[in-house]
């Protein structure tokens, strides 16, 4: 079967970062950040990326291109076992999982792009913020419909081809939401209690650090850099052969971590001058934003340009995700787009139902003590894709042919490589398997 290719180098690199930088870096990671202790946590996260997220996305990129397949052929084709291919059943599973419960973030981004149309944000009073996202997110009505909205986007890009629109049009807006970000950041830098806000951001305290701040930091690692499901593997089944891995790898990865600290920048200084709370956990950016902007010359204008980029981060994030889903359908049962595109979004409506009124009417129906929004939350990113990259990790460095993976990184005879295949070999399965077993 003939596969897609990105035509230049540039677009492939763009259209992973599409995956990449999205609701994980703005959203997730300071929420996360907020949560665990801030500076302790930014450390043991930029860790991991160096250590576990850029050998994996090398690890998935190579194998993507090498067997042009999806995930579950790509496993069972280079360990020559049919079983394998549970590897990639596990990333589609995490798949609409994270696809459900992102949704509903994502439909929050598209109310607050009306409201900062409509009404905008005029308060930074911490309460009538706090009422105002109630009275969005947490109303059933809204909130259910808002989700979905979001995924017939999503449904609508991916079944009518509209996809590689969508994402041109990313590549063409992401210059502007970190040109953005970059005046944000130069707005939160000014307010009275900035310092409080990098301190808690920058400074580590590592008496704050638990087994679950490794956790959570690990988590957002894969999250963020969308790996462990196999989705940049997919990503990687349509780069030229010409792509250098490594290098599109350190790129991705710089880019993505640029993206979340600056995210950091602008939330934590609002967060301490505004008198809020950081560790308020997955609402933490929504009443915070609208602070900044009430507060900011000028946030009446950038406050809509800001929620429409970032619902187009998420969009770029969200097609990634159903890619590896529908790739896997397509090939391996012959279905059409479109049947594999509604399977995949209607799935995910459901799903993403339960997460949605999991802010509202489900607020109390717990599963281990976590609403199905958390659940989903913490089971894909904590469990499933650290998962998935042990997988990943040993089968790159145990049952891929040495050289096979050292020519699809450019690295062959290069010392660099050994370090990078010690890794995957080694350091990467026992550091993700030693942190479950104490987590547990
Ligand atoms: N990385 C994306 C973000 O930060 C989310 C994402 C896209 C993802 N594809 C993924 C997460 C695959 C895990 C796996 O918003």
């Amino acid at each position: 079967m003939r596969r897609g290719a990105f035509a230049t180098r540039i677009g492939a690199i763009a259209t992973a970062v599409g995956s990449a930088v999205g609701l994980g870096n703005i959203w997730r990671f300071p929420y996360e950040a907020g949560t665990n202790g801030g500076g302790a946590f930014l450390m043991i996260y930029l860790f991991f990326i160096a250590i576990v997220g850029i050998p994996l996305l090398c690890a998935e990129f190579a194998m993507g291109r090498d067997s042009r397949a999806n995930a579950v052929k790509t496993f069972a084709s280079l360990t020559g076992r049919k079983s394998m291919g549970a590897v990639g059943v596990m990333g589609i599973v995490a798949s609409v999982l994270i696809l459900s419960f992102y949704s509903v973030v994502a439909g929050w981004t598209i109310e607050y792009t009306i409201i900062s149309f409509s009404r905008g944000f005029k308060s930074t009073d911490v309460e009538t913020l706090h009422s105002l996202f109630n009275s969005s997110i947490a109303s059933p009505a809204k909130s259910l419909f808002f989700t979905w909205l979001f995924l017939l986007i999503n449904y609508f890009a991916l079944a009518r081809g509209v996809r590689k629109g969508i994402e041109s049009l990313s590549n063409l807006l992401m210059p502007v939401l970190f040109l953005i970000l970059i005046v944000f950041c130069v707005n939160s830098l000014m307010l009275p209690d900035a310092g409080r806000g990098l301190r808690f951001l920058f400074a580590v305290d590592f008496s704050q650090v638990s087994v679950t701040t490794v956790l959570s930091a690990m988590g957002q690692a894969f999250f963020s850099l969308s790996i462990g499901l196999g989705c940049m593997l997919t990503y990687g089944s349509y780069f030229k052969d010409s792509t250098i891995i490594p290098r599109t790898a350190v790129s991705i990865a710089s880019l993505d971590t640029l993206v979340a600290i600056l995210s950091g920048i602008i939330i934590f200084p609002a967060v301490f001058s505004f008198g809020m709370s950081p560790t308020a956990g997955p609402t933490l950016v929504f009443e915070t934003l609208p602070a900044i902007f009430g507060a900011m010359a000028g946030g009446r204008i950038l406050a809509p340009l800001f929620f429409i980029l970032l619902f187009i981060a998420s969009l770029t994030s969200t097609i990634s995700m159903s890619e590896i889903s529908i790739s896997f359908c397509t090939e391996q049962f012959g279905w059409s787009r479109k049947k594999a595109s509604a399977a995949v979004i209607g799935l995910s409506m459901a799903l993403g139902g339960l997460c949605a009124l999991s802010f509202g009417p489900l607020a109390n129906f717990k599963i281990c003590s976590l609403t199905v929004f958390n659940l989903f939350d913490f089971a894909s990113s904590n469990v499933l894709l650290p998962l998935g990259g042990v997988c990943a990790s040993l089968i790159a460095g145990w049952a891929y042919p040495r050289s096979r993976l050292a020519a699809q990184l450019s690295l062959t005879g290069n010392k660099l490589f050994s370090v990078i295949r010690f890794l995957l070999r080694y350091i990467i399965p026992l550091c993700i398997l030693l942190i479950f077993i104490n987590s547990l």
